[in-house]
């Protein structure tokens, strides 16, 4: 592992900023984390940094792992909850920045409902920003821990052919998946009815399949989205019965090809998007998922650390 490599951006906000060798050294990074964490369970790269976890929108795969992953690292680390803020007393955005700033708070992690803060924030910051989500936009770091576990899984991404499917309007997990899986050289398709694919169809120019079950057939991955019913507009679905019966993924569709790998970003609405009997069969990597954004976020927060102002 080569440990002076630098990324070529001093922030993460979009997948787009991230070169195939800026992947190689995060994967590599994670690597060697997921492998020596049962040895060291602690290690010092983030020692005299504080992290500030700023979650204005509700998660909970991403911040916490992002904070085990900074504890993991040793550094400080402070909770920012919009709701409990001075945010709901009329402070603005940029001011609650000028303030966590003031106590020395050098790197942030972002989750916000409007796609472009985390990008405004690292505009106005000297602070490092990590995008942990944004609106409908980008959230880079999951769609680096989806790859991650593909690479793990198969040994490579490059070749693979991973198709996304369900409610790819609404998602940022999707946005941020294309470019990272295309940036490794996989073949990348989408499955969407057609009310929840983009207005000006296809900005990605991937293939796009109609059907599940050519889906199934077509892929060596699916990539099944959760259905934001919370970004959604009245009248853009039928009904979720009819969403559920067209593009959800039954045991019956899964057990036709045992060796499909499933993934999910989570959280999973089981009944509608996957059955549920699915998420034990040993090719669903939803859980892998899970464990490896702990290391994937120790290998950003890792490398961005070498960017803190000192
Ligand atoms: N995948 C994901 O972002 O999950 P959370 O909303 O729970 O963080």
């Amino acid at each position: 592992m080569n440990n002076d490599y630098l990324l070529s951006k001093p922030y993460l906000i979009n997948s787009e900023d991230l070169t195939s060798e800026d992947i190689a050294a995060i994967f590599e990074k994670a690597r060697y984390f997921l492998e020596d964490y049962p040895k060291q369970r602690k290690f010092t790269d983030l020692k005299g940094i504080t992290v500030a976890l700023a979650f204005f929108e509700p998660s909970t795969r991403t911040k916490l792992s992002f904070e085990l992953a900074a504890k993991r690292l040793s550094a400080d680390t402070i909770s920012f909850a919009s709701s409990s803020s001075s945010l709901t007393k009329g402070e603005s955005l940029i001011d609650t920045l000028r303030t966590i700033e003031a106590m020395d708070v050098q790197m942030y992690v972002v989750r916000h409902a409007n796609s472009g803060v985390p990008k405004f924030l690292q505009e106005n910051t000297r602070g490092v920003i990590l995008n942990a989500g944004d609106g409908k936009h980008e959230h880079p770091t999951q769609a680096l821990l989806d790859s991650f576990t593909l690479w793990r899984h198969f040994g490579r991404v490059e070749g693979l052919k991973v198709c996304i499917a369900g409610d790819i309007l609404h998602s940022r997990v999707a946005r941020s998946n294309i470019n990272v899986l295309k940036t490794l050289g996989a073949e990348v398709a989408l499955c969407s009815p057609g009310t929840l694919l983009p207005r000006y169809l296809n900005p990605w120019n991937v293939k796009l399949i109609e059907s599940i079950d050519d889906a199934i057939e077509w892929a060596d991955v699916l990539l099944m989205l959760r259905l934001q019913r919370e970004r959604m507009e009245s009248g853009i679905l039928p009904s979720i019965r009819e969403f559920s019966k067209f593009y959800g993924v039954s045991l019956e569709q899964f057990s036709r090809k045992p060796d499909l790998v499933l993934m999910h970003p989570g959280p999973v609405n089981y009944g509608i998007e996957l059955d549920y009997r699915v998420s034990s069969f040993p090719n669903c990597l939803i859980q892998t998922q899970v464990t490896h954004g702990v290391f994937i976020r120790m290998a950003l927060l890792s490398l961005l650390s070498k960017f803190v102002a000192v």
